[in-house]
């Protein structure tokens, strides 16, 4: 079965990592230079990005920075089981080229994450390819994260899970046509009425911890919860841990 599927996901992954490792000429519109790339030794590449504008200075000078690599030898096992809940529901939603990744906006209400005795709604999901995130050092192929915002709209929660080849993804399938006629385009279109349950997202085990954005301006204050299931380049360098701390809920 898992071979048989393989071609599809593969399709998937090509047609990503064609996306997202080429920034410049994919996504750029005629005349329309991208702010920032993610071209390792590029003038605009990760290790620039906080010299780019001011108000990116966070990118260089932030402590508490996303990705991470996620090392067992430096997570601690939380006290308590966590309050993660996902009250997630149906709403239309609309399917973007951000110019850095496909997204799926939700319009109106499409439910909420609950964590930390809060809850956040959701806003939209996207995907990364490679993964962003490591665990144990080890990359996935690709990375789905959900984004949820506070009362000031800004992203507060983030919620990622991995992908491995050879699992082919109905919920990334959904948006075929969306993103091969999007790919090139920076352009949106309505896609109806989409469930995020549908992306199988879970909040069984999991790793939590106090990160950013993962792209310019890389605003801090950012509640990553990282799904530890299959835990055995548009993606940002890993950055230092510094002084914080990771936990682990089970
Ligand atoms: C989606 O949009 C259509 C057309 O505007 C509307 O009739 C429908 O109620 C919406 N569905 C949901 C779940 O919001
Ligand atoms: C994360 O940040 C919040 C708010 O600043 C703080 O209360 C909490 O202790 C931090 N958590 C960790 C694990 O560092």
């Amino acid at each position: 079965m898992e071979n048989y599927s393989l071609p599809i996901f593969s399709c998937w992954f090509i047609l990503f990592i064609l996306y997202c490792r080429e920034p410049i000429p994919i996504t750029a519109q005629a005349g329309e230079e991208p702010e920032f790339d993610y071209i390792e030794g590029s003038p605009k590449g990760p290790q620039h990005w906080g010299e780019l504008k001011p108000e990116w200075a966070e990118c260089k000078d932030g402590r508490s920075q996303s990705p991470i690599d996620i090392l067992n030898k430096n997570v601690k096992i939380a006290s308590n089981t966590g309050d993660l809940r996902l009250n997630y529901k149906a709403s239309n939603a609309t399917v973007k080229n951000t110019g850095f990744s496909i997204e799926v906006a939700w319009e109106g209400d499409a439910g909420s994450i609950h964590i930390d005795g809060k809850d956040y709604p959701l806003q939209q999901c996207h995907w990364h390819s490679p993964s962003e995130h490591l665990i144990n050092g080890k990359r996935y192929e690709l990375e789905l994260h959900m984004a949820h915002i506070d009362a000031t709209n800004k992203i507060s929660v983030a919620h990622a899970q991995f992908y491995q080849i050879g699992e082919p993804d109905s919920f990334l399938s959904k948006f075929t046509e969306e993103i091969k006629s999007l790919v090139k385009k920076k352009e949106e279109r309505a896609k109806g009425v989409i469930d995020p349950r549908d992306s199988n997202m879970e909040a069984v085990k999991y790793y939590k911890y106090n990160g950013s954005q993962t792209f310019p301006p890389c605003a801090e204050g950012i509640t990553w919860i990282i799904n530890e299931k299959y835990a055995k380049n548009n993606a940002r360098p890993v950055q230092a841990l510094n002084d914080r701390e990771v936990f682990r809920y089970c």
